[in-house]
């Protein structure tokens, strides 16, 4: 390999330099302009600018301009293809102009206006991915020389670091748009609806609690909103830079749950081939929720209370003691005081979770919410089904105002999905609701059965009411009713429900 000359060596030096600024300095304006005036020194030029192509109007505008003139320059744009700066923009191709006066592509306006006289001019095109997105040139030598061939290589290289500047910065400002497109579909998701008195005052509990670590307990009927509360007190704490992990309690039998919240060692069973890192590894300075705790077996509750109250706890098949600094919020649609009473939730757990209880009113405690939640739900689904001019009419409203929604505010957003689906596009009307008042009075139990016949005649009722209302979801309305599916199923069979 040749031997490069001590020139050559500082010119290197040089540009090593200014690499590191590319990576370093974050102010796309600046840093191109960095660049720019380094060029302009290191190949003794009498000026040198920086254009960019704006797509949408096919015109090159001064970024950066150097020299005596550099301030009046920039007030020009510069059509594709006009002039050589247009030229080379529109060719993708470097040019070098040892005499402009002898060359019909230069465009003398911008000189003879400037009075900035010009002999000769080199141009380089930058590219991102393949795309021109601006051009770099150079005009004559400090001592009133031409420009060499030799300059071009440098002139190009400036132009590649340059090109590198504007594309990390455009890689950088598109993650922190899409950063921020995510937050705010986040926050929309996660709005929490509602103006009634009911939900004012859980929400100014929830901004309570929100500022301290304090144990949360959040009760409520399912679908009610407890996991979006959650989150809320999570977002409005100071531990809202940290993850909120959810862990879903009833979802899993003992041993997995205690992998996923502990975590594991390799090969602490078969099949944990790597180790794991439990939630509340993953929720270090942030908050866990503890969703549906209320299923927890006695097992794990005892494991869990040894956990709180040590601080400390062991990856399964681990023996290095795990420290973190976790709020603990949990939640659950069983009422965990009777629970507590009748001996299957351990009372020292229910104190250490329990520190603070905020019960999420059901949807018939703030019918006043309906209206605006029905409007909410609306205008998401119209959004994404693209019916811009939909609306709820007088009667479906009516409908839904005078519901007893047993599945509350899930419900009312799956109603609102389906009659948005079955609609005509223009106006919910009554029948496009999937819900069905219950009759009041049930004609079959009448005096004359005994106890039991007559539950178990209603229980049969009711059952066959929520399946309809389900339109036959078993698993919907297992929860909606809150027994196990299982335990669904049997009845179904016993009472020979069928044609649902
Ligand atoms: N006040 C509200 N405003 C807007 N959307 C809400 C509101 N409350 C609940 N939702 C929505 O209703 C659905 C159910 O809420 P969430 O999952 O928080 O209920 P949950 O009480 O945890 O239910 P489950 O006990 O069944 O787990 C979610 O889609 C949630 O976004
Ligand atoms: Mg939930």
């Amino acid at each position: 390999m040749r031997r490069l000359s001590s020139k050559e060596n500082s010119q290197l030096e040089r540009l090593r330099e200014i690499s590191s600024w590319v990576s370093s300095v974050l102010d796309l304006d600046q840093l191109l302009e960095l660049i720019i005036e380094k060029a302009t020194r290191m190949m003794r030029a009498k000026a040198s600018s920086l254009l960019l192509l704006d797509k949408k109007t096919g015109k090159l505008y001064f970024k950066v301009a150097t020299g005596e003139k550099g301030h009046e320059v920039r007030k020009y744009e510069i059509n594709l293809g006009q002039g050589i700066a247009g030229y080379v923009a529109q060719k993708g191709q470097p040019l070098l102009i040892p005499d402009v006066t002898n060359d019909p592509r230069w465009y003398k306006k911008i000189s003879e206006s400037t009075g900035f006289e010009t002999k000769s001019i080199a141009c380089v095109p930058m590219m991102v991915n393949g795309d021109i997105i601006g051009v770099v040139e150079i005009i004559d030598k400090e001592d009133g020389s031409s420009i060499q061939p030799d300059d071009m290589k440098l002139l190009t290289v400036f132009a590649e670091l340059a090109s590198l500047a504007i594309s990390n910065a455009q890689k950088i400002d598109q993650v922190r748009r899409e950063n921020k497109n995510l937050r705010e579909e986040l926050e929309q998701q996660y709005q929490i609806v509602g103006e009634s008195q009911a939900l004012a005052k859980v929400i100014s509990d929830a901004f309570k609690v929100a500022n301290s670590k304090t144990s949360t307990m959040i009760l409520g009927e399912s679908g009610t909103g407890k996991e979006l509360l959650a989150r809320l007190i999570h977002r409005a704490g100071p531990r809202k830079q940290k993850p909120m992990v959810v862990i879903n309690c009833a979802a899993l039998p003992d041993t997995l749950l205690e992998a996923e919240l502990f975590g594991h060692e390799r090969g602490a069973f078969t099949g944990a081939v790597a180790r794991k890192i439990g939630k509340f590894e993953l929720a270090d300075g942030g908050t866990i929720f503890l969703d549906e705790i209320g299923e927890m077996s006695p097992g794990m509750q005892a494991k869990l209370l040894r956990v709180l109250q040590e601080g400390v706890f062991y990856r399964v098949g681990g023996n290095v003691p795990i420290s973190v600094d976790v709020r603990v919020i949990s939640a659950t649609n069983r009422d965990i005081a009777k629970e507590v009473e009748e001996g299957r939730f351990r009372e020292d757990l229910y104190y250490r979770l329990n520190v603070v209880q905020i019960r999420m009113p059901s949807l018939r405690e703030r019918k006043e919410d309906i209206p605006l939640l029905a409007n909410h739900f609306l205008e998401i689904f119209k959004l994404e089904k693209g019916l811009p001019d939909l609306r709820i009419s007088k009667k479906a409203m009516e409908k839904m105002i005078n519901y007893e929604w047993p599945g509350n505010i899930r419900e009312l957003r799956n109603a609102m999905e389906r009659a948005v689906v079955m609609g005509d596009g223009r106006e919910i009307l009554p029948e496009d609701l999937p819900i069905f008042s219950p009759k009041k009075n049930s004609n079959s139990i009448t005096v004359g059965l005994t106890l039991k016949e007559a539950i178990n005649r209603f229980k049969k009722e009711f059952i066959i009411e929520t399946l309809r209302h389900t339109r036959g979801n078993r698993t919907q309305a297992a929860k909606i009713m809150d027994i196990q599916r299982t335990y669904l199923s049997r009845m179904i069979s016993k009472y020979n429900i069928h044609d649902i």
